[in-house]
């Protein structure tokens, strides 16, 4: 039996501009499993980010409930939402957003230092992370020295380092050519197979096939899913083509 870690439940979020109210997310349900590789896909402007931000905490919910692990977030007081916020959750962008005045090793461990008080470790962490990211030599550069991808991955260390519960991606390739696309998703396929946790949003046929489930959202609401199981190299056209059909019968 698999592990609900994030539910919401009749979720809404409207944006007040003015007179005028927009919802984005309306009435929405959704179970999201521990260990899934979870793919969140739909057309432009039907609310993926917005759901994305909702889902985490980011951003608060117009009504209805968020809970992670059983806990509502959405009823929290900001004070034990931020912790949640820097403990339990982490988040990759499209676009990276690196501290450009500290290095790479900075980046990272800085972040660690945020839940763990033990520098010592986190340095050690911070190196593992470093090599099995293919950034040792990168350690000591600043984010402007260095390639989209490799900033990229550095994003995904600095993410990773605080072992989040859930990470979430809003498009983390959208902005990267295949190959350094590719090596971001080989690592988040990695980090699933180790058992982590991963919502994702992409409009990437390539980069969808790494879910082992897919929600499309349409009009802030979930209009259907497509079971994929686990991701390996070899199944990759077999999924595309699947993921293919299953959106063309969506409309997308
Ligand atoms: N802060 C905001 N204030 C007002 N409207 C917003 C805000 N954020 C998003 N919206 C609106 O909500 C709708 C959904 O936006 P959202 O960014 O969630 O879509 P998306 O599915 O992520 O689109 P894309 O694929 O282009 O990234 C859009 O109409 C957008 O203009
Ligand atoms: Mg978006």
């Amino acid at each position: 039996m698999k592990t609900v870690i994030l539910k919401a439940n009749n979720l809404c979020k409207s944006f007040v501009t003015g007179k005028t109210s927009l919802n984005v997310i309306k009435n929405l349900n959704l179970d999201i499993y521990e260990g899934d590789f979870t793919v969140i896909m739909g057309s432009s402007g039907s609310g993926k980010s917005t759901l994305l931000y909702t889902l985490s905490g980011m951003d608060s919910a117009t009504s209805g409930t968020v809970s992670l692990l059983g806990n509502d977030i959405t009823s929290m007081k900001e004070s034990s939402l931020s912790v949640i916020r820097k403990k339990d959750i982490s988040f990759v962008f499209q676009s990276i957003n690196l501290l450009p005045d500290i290095t790479v090793f900075e980046n990272i461990a800085y972040c660690g230092y945020g839940v763990n008080k033990n520098k010592k470790e986190v340095n050690r962490k911070s190196l593992e992370l470093l090599e099995e990211l293919s950034l040792t030599e990168a350690k000591d550069k600043y984010p402007s020295e260095i390639s989209g991808g490799m900033q990229q991955r550095v994003a995904m260390a600095r993410a990773i380092i605080t072992s989040p519960k859930i990470l979430f991606g809003d498009e983390p390739t959208g902005a990267l050519n295949s190959t350094a696309g590719e090596e971001v998703l080989d690592i988040l396929s990695d980090l699933n197979d180790k058992g982590q946790t991963v919502v994702m949003v992409t409009h990437d046929l390539k980069a969808a096939a790494r879910a082992s489930r897919l929600i499309y959202l349409k009009d802030g609401r979930v209009d259907g899913e497509l079971t994929l199981g686990r991701f390996s190299k070899e199944s990759r056209k077999n999924r595309e083509l699947k993921i293919f059909e299953f959106l063309d019968e969506k409309g997308w």
